[in-house]
């Protein structure tokens, strides 16, 4: 395993803002300017493995904005990535998220190297439940079907009937054809879905460490203070869902961006995502809150380098445990199939 400090530092050359003058632009809108002369090098270093690999890097929208707007191929919330994983030709693919992301990139492409560039960026979410956690809720609520979140581990997506992300959660729970459902392991997502649905949810008791932090009072702030539309993301508490004029995933807050287009926003959810947003939209003012996710974080262009340059951290999954998971997640992609026919 490659020890960081012992990467070389690759050579910064004046060419290099010439070649890369378009991200430049990008990036000073969202990083400090004396940041940037230390990122290119490095953008530079991995774009070129990429290419002698044949690897696609996939970065999802939390990474930040030298990561998602300077090595990634495909970006998008945890949906689009597992889609991108299954479907795309590449035979090495990089992903620039957290270790559950990566993990469903491998059950929907077990064919495929996928490499993480650090495996303890990890999910308090995921962190929150085993499969033994699954088997006793079954065992307690018998013939009720379990829905997991995408934010969960192999082991418990293999003991799930169906999986989904916050951007097809009512969906996936209505798909499933009955009065009741366990619904794992957000309880914040899980309350919202069960607002938006007659079947009634049973849920674990999971949070989301950077989301549950967020306060109706922040969000009552920025809208007296500045005037600004709220906009949220599900995992966030009730009281603050509450307050805001729209909850949505992480792509459905794009679209929103895109249809609304308000003069000014506040987007109670990862930080990251709103820079990455903030560049899209150029017009609308962002206001904070802000959170940053710990675990996302971890992930940087020195590791990006490192795991394709050494091959390493690669996505290991049990060949049960996958085919099984496989069967949930494939549930999920056939219901997005069937609203989309
Ligand atoms: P998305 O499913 O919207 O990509 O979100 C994943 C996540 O970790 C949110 O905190
Ligand atoms: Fe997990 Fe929350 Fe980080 Fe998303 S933001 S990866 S749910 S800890």
């Amino acid at each position: 395993m490659t020890d960081q400090a012992s990467l070389p530092v690759p050579i910064w050359c004046d060419e290099l803002e010439y070649e890369y003058a378009a991200l430049v632009e990008r990036l000073e809108l969202l990083v400090p300017c004396l940041e940037i002369p230390l990122h290119l090098p490095w953008i530079d270093a991995i774009n070129r493995l990429k290419k002698q690999r044949g690897a696609v890097v996939m970065a999802h929208s939390y990474q930040s904005p030298e990561i998602f707007h300077g090595v990634a191929d495909i970006t998008g919330d945890s949906l689009g990535l597992a889609h991108a994983a299954a479907t795309c030709d590449a035979p090495l693919i990089v992903l620039c998220g957290v270790h559950f992301m990566a993990e469903s990139a491998k059950i929907l492409a077990p064919e495929k190297t996928v490499l993480i560039p650090d495996l303890e960026a990890g999910c308090s979410l995921a962190s929150s439940i085993t499969a033994a956690d699954v088997l006793a809720l079954r065992a307690r609520h018998p013939g009720v079907p379990v829905v997991s979140y995408a934010n969960t581990p192999a082991a418990v997506k293999a003991e799930s009937d169906a999986i989904c992300t916050s951007a097809n959660a009512v969906q996936v729970v209505e798909s499933m054809g009955t009065d009741r459902v366990i619904f794992l392991p957000d309880e914040f997502l899980g309350r919202h879905v069960a607002s938006q649905t007659r079947v009634e949810l049973v849920l674990w008791h999971g949070r989301c460490e950077v989301h549950e932090k967020f306060t109706a009072q922040q969000a009552r702030h920025a809208r007296e203070q500045f005037d600004a539309k709220l906009v949220a993301h599900p995992e966030c508490p009730p009281e603050v869902l509450a307050e805001v004029d729209f909850v949505g995933s992480t792509t459905a807050m794009g679209r929103w961006l895109e249809r609304e287009r308000p003069e000014r926003v506040a987007l109670i959810t990862e930080c990251s995502m709103a820079d990455n947003l903030r560049a899209q939209f150029p017009a609308t003012q962002f206001i904070g809150p802000c959170n940053l996710c710990p675990h996302m974080q971890r992930i940087t262009l020195q590791n990006v380098y490192a795991c394709l340059r050494d091959l390493q951290h690669m996505i290991e999954i049990p060949a049960d445990v996958g085919v099984r998971a496989r069967a949930a997640l494939d549930r999920m992609l056939s219901v997005g199939r069937r609203e989309r026919a």
